[in-house]
């Protein structure tokens, strides 16, 4: 290739004058001296210069690469590029499938782009490093190729945009470390429902910019979620809340509460001067009186069937329960309890003797875990539990009658003015509707006023349209906006007749 380019240069020089001829020789030594530079985008791997290969360990780390080596070895398992200056990884950075990669590493190189592409040819890997970055956002599927990818490293970027799709497919993954960025939402669908991580038990977002957090959704997962869930030197507004659920945490000694106690910080709302931070451990006596936290026992009704769950800090422990009395649940015994395949002890039925206080013994390879589950059991039955049951069925009788009532007011009360307008008239009204359209209402007091234009509001459309979109001759239009808003029912518009017609459109529109 290069002969050829010099073959071409030769004839061209023969042709042409010694100037062009210099010229083109300068251009051709430059780009041939370009391709030696190590570093150069896209250059081949070089095991001597710009790289260190042991076996099917590939190292480039700080050798000023601008550009993935193109060559590499199918059999490489470990890549190293961390600290160059790659900026961008494009679908093509690997041609050829490297299907044994487990370990990618592009930790510090100013990376701001990520093909969508960038991954389909190492579905391998295990292990992907892109901590300190430039990476602003995470696109919906970009890691999806990534089915067996167990440990994403994103800390110390630029992002403040998650898709929700960014992690979909990614069924392996363990730990995902996210801090020190600019998130501001919580990736909840990350720990909850279908959407979730199924083997997540590390979700990093600590140092990034989350003010509010899905406190009642955090709280229901189980503990060993929650044990790897960090979200300290975050922004957060302080409440009860948030206090009650740390508390918790960090009375389960969950990791996540227990190793960064200090680093909870939160913002006091309001009356508090603004900015003040406090630890949210302050929080239950000093700041906000939340209310201590106390952990609640279980409680059931006699013969129902009722199941307690061992919630540990790890995943896939081995689960053995004792009763009160120590009495050991037995797998194949006539006891009234059991142990589900899952560890969780369900007793059915349930009576009043099997209160007190349970205990769970939890094991694995490398951790072991005692819980306590203190139960009691109600001396009667869910359905006798009569006086409670009793109030709710009081309280739902008495709305339902209220609401027959309200019904009936609002229903037969402007029936007075439409089907008897002489009785109307004689209150010397023409009607509600005139009253509205006139430009001097015959009331004088202003807020039953408004409270007649808003009646007219619903009941009579066609005829407001009818006036040319005239609706509020004294120019205060603030009052049918404010109910457009409160409808749902649109934004308010420009134009008059269009507010017109948006209130009373029934097909909610997209605010
Ligand atoms: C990389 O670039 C820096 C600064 O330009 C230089 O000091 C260093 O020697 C270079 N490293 C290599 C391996 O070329
Ligand atoms: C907390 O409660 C105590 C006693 O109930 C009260 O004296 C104190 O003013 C309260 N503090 C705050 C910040 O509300
Ligand atoms: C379980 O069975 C054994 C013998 O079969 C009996 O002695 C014992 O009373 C039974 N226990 C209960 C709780 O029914
Ligand atoms: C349950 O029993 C354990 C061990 O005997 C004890 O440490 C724990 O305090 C008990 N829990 C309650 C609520 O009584
Ligand atoms: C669990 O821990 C306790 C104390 O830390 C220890 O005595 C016990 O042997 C451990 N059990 C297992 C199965 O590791
Ligand atoms: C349940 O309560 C009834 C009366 O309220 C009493 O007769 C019975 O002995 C109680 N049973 C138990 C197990 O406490």
């Amino acid at each position: 290739m290069l002969q050829t380019l010099h073959q071409t240069t030769g004839v061209g020089c023969g042709l042409s004058e010694t100037v062009t001829c210099l010229c083109w020789s300068f251009l051709l030594g430059l780009s041939v001296a370009l391709l030696w530079i190590p570093g150069a985008a896209g250059s081949a791997l070089n095991c001597h210069k710009t790289c260190i290969c042991a076996s099917n360990i590939v190292s480039c780390s700080k050798m000023n690469l601008t550009g993935v080596p193109t060559e590499l070895p199918p059999y490489t398992v470990v890549l190293d590029l961390s600290y160059n200056d790659i900026a961008r990884l494009r679908a093509e950075w690997t041609p050829g499938k490297l299907p044994k990669l487990h370990n990618l590493l592009l930790s510090h190189n100013g990376l701001h782009f990520l093909s969508s592409e960038a991954f389909l040819n190492v579905k391998q890997l295990r292990y992907l490093d892109l901590s300190s970055n430039k990476l602003r956002l995470l696109d919906e599927f970009i890691f999806e190729p990534l089915a067996h990818l167990e440990v994403l490293l994103l800390y110390n970027n630029h992002i403040s945009q998650i898709d929700r799709l960014a992690f979909t497919g990614v069924n392996s993954l363990q730990k995902l470390y996210l801090s020190q960025n600019q998130v501001s939402r919580f990736p909840l669908e990350l720990v909850v429902d279908k959407s979730r991580l199924e083997k997540l038990i590390l979700l990093d977002l600590s140092s990034n910019r989350i003010k509010i957090l899905p406190t009642t959704e955090l709280q229901a997962l189980p503990a060993w979620i929650k044990n790897g869930l960090y979200f300290h030197n975050n922004p957060l507004v302080c409440g009860c809340d948030l206090y009650s659920l740390l508390a918790h945490w960090y009375i389960r000694k969950l990791n996540s509460a227990l190793d960064f106690k200090d680093n909870y910080r939160c913002f006091l709302p309001p009356p508090a001067p603004p900015k003040t931070q406090v630890g949210v451990f302050e929080l239950s006596s000093d700041y906000m009186n939340c209310s201590t936290f106390k952990q609640t026992d279980e409680e059931a009704f006699m013969e129902q069937t009722l199941t307690l769950s061992c919630d540990t800090k790890h995943k896939d422990m081995s689960k053995t329960w004792l009763m009160p009395g120590n009495v050991v649940v037995s797998a194949g015994g006539n006891q009234t309890a059991k142990v589900l395949p899952d560890g969780r002890l369900q007793i059915s039925p349930v009576r009043p003797e099997d209160s007190g206080n349970y205990t769970c013994f939890a094991v694995s390879e490398a951790h072991n875990e005692t819980l306590y589950v203190v139960l009691k059991v109600h001396n009667f039955t869910m359905n006798a539990g009569g006086d409670t049951l009793n109030t709710a069925y009081t309280t739902l009788v008495g709305c339902l009658a209220s609401v027959v009532l309200v019904l009936i007011y609002l229903y037969l009360t402007p029936c007075r003015c439409f089907c008897c307008p002489n009785r109307v008239k004689k209150g010397g009204e023409d009607s509600i509707h005139s009253s509205m359209i006139s430009v001097t209402p015959t009331h004088d007091d202003p807020t039953l006023k408004t409270e007649l234009n808003r009646h007219v509001a619903f009941i009579d459309s066609k005829d407001l349209q009818g006036q040319n979109g005239k609706l509020n001759p004294n120019g205060d239009d603030e009052d049918l906006d404010e109910e457009a808003s409160m409808l749902g029912k649109g934004r308010r518009k420009k134009s008059v007749a269009e507010s017109i017609s948006s209130v009373f459109s029934d097909t909610p529109m997209v605010v």
